[in-house]
């Protein structure tokens, strides 16, 4: 009986040695992405930067092979900068993100001399003025800008549309003001702009459309207020394979055409091309991780369709209930039987909701098969839910053929730990 090898691994022995669910991250894909940004963008291109996103999945394991791949990293929370720390990520490659950063996380990331802050409105500003102050630390900072493209994705993760939570909007008065009030604040100083458009691109022609409005501000700025761009960071948002058509583009397809793009408006206006920074998550990490599922109860509708419960579902992986998110799967312990059934795999929680795939292709299925759902390592563990109280799978890294243990299953101790 031939099993679904991941990175070189036996995924039925992981089920075995570990239980499940459980989450699989390989270790080498992650590399292998590092790799080709280096290769494709910051050593191709001078003056450049890329940070992983690490809302898409982060642990302390991940934080340190960032570290040594030698990538920056995006935090969101105070939470994401802890982990960060606790790894001795180094500080001046953090991006700290976030539409309503409290006081207590801007606190922290000045404290902890943070590379970049990306300010997301004037009330933040404010609040950074007097922390960068208070503790006579520069605060070095990006605006963040809604440049007022619509990308073509679910309006969940769409993010650089004109009516969006985050973000200045483009608007001159807004801007001039942001601008002349981050000039007159004594321990803070504004580097330039910062935009992310989305998730899941497909295609670059949003990220090209917003490059030739964030340029056209850039020269705005310089001939108005005599503000230089020295920094534009172009977020992250580069689609991979799910399902179906969807695919995963090479790195260059996306920085490419941001980086020509952006040069050739840089000429246009007479202006120098700025420090470029992309921020990708889901490319980095999202085909680098996969869930395994151990099948039990199957219930046939006869003539209508087949149920196959799987012991986690939307704690585990809320996409497909949130998004209406598309997965592929195979029986891991079956990769040499053809898969010539029709199946719904549904999730254990007590919600008709709780789908995980519609309509799953699949050889002929028994309580005790283990089911390996792909391309989950982004937004799956960081998104996780002890939703019906049942506790989060662990987490293995596999490396060619080598697996460890880097999150421990939770128990149901660790649901009430808090409690009193
Ligand atoms: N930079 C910023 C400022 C962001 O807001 C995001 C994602 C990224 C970078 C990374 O985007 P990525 O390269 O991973 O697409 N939970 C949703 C995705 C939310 C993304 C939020 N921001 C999902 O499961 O699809």
């Amino acid at each position: 009986m031939a099993n679904f090898l991941f990175s070189n691994t036996d995924t039925v022995k992981l089920a075995e040695k570990y239980g499940t669910p459980l989450y699989v991250v390989s270790e080498d894909i992650i590399v292998e992405r590092c790799n080709e940004i280096k290769r494709d963008f910051t050593e191709r291109h001078k003056n450049t930067m890329a940070v992983y996103a690490s809302k898409a999945f982060l642990t302390k394991e991940m934080a340190r092979i960032i570290k040594r791949e030698g990538l920056g990293m995006d935090v969101v929370s105070g939470g994401e900068l802890y982990t960060a720390i606790k790894v001795d990520f180094p500080m001046e490659k953090i991006v700290f993100h976030g539409n309503n950063k409290t006081l207590n996380e801007i606190e922290m990331a000045v404290k902890h001399n943070v590379g970049r802050i990306v300010v997301d409105n004037f009330y933040e500003l404010d609040l950074l003025g007097k922390v960068a102050k208070k503790y006579k630390k520069k605060a070095n900072i990006l605006f963040r800008i809604t440049p007022g493209v619509d990308s073509h994705t679910h309006k969940y993760i769409r993010t650089g549309q004109i009516d969006s939570k985050f973000g200045i909007p483009l608007n001159e008065n807004i801007i001039h003001k942001a601008i002349l009030k981050a000039m007159e604040l004594e321990y803070v100083e504004l580097k330039g702009f910062h935009f992310h458009i989305g998730s899941q691109l497909q295609e670059n022609e949003t990220h090209v459309k917003a490059i030739k409005i964030i340029a056209s501000l850039m020269n705005e700025v310089k001939n108005d207020i005599g503000f230089i761009t020295k920094e534009l960071n172009t977020g992250g948002g580069y689609g991979i394979h799910y399902n179906g058509n969807e695919h995963r583009k090479p790195l260059r397809y996306f920085t490419d055409a941001i980086m020509e793009e952006l040069e050739k408006e840089c000429e246009k206006y007479n202006l120098e091309r700025p420090k470029v920074i992309i921020e990708p998550g889901r490319w980095i990490v999202g085909e680098a991780g996969i869930t395994l599922y151990t099948i039990g109860s199957i219930k046939n509708i006869p003539g209508i369709r087949t149920y196959v419960g799987i012991d986690g579902g939307m704690p585990d992986n809320p996409r497909p209930s949130l998004y209406n998110a598309k997965y592929e799967a195979l029986v891991a312990n079956k990769m040499d039987e053809e898969p010539k059934n029709i199946v719904t795999v549904a999730g254990k929680c007590c919600e008709s909701g709780d789908i995980l795939i519609w309509d799953l292709k699949v050889p002929y299925i028994e309580s005790g098969d283990i089911l390996a759902v792909l391309s989950t390592g982004a937004y799956n563990y960081s998104m996780a839910s002890n939703y019906n109280r049942i506790p989060r799978p662990a987490v293995v890294m596999v490396s060619n053929g080598k697996d460890r243990l880097i999150v421990k299953r939770e128990t149901y101790d660790d649901i009430i730990k808090n409690e009193i």
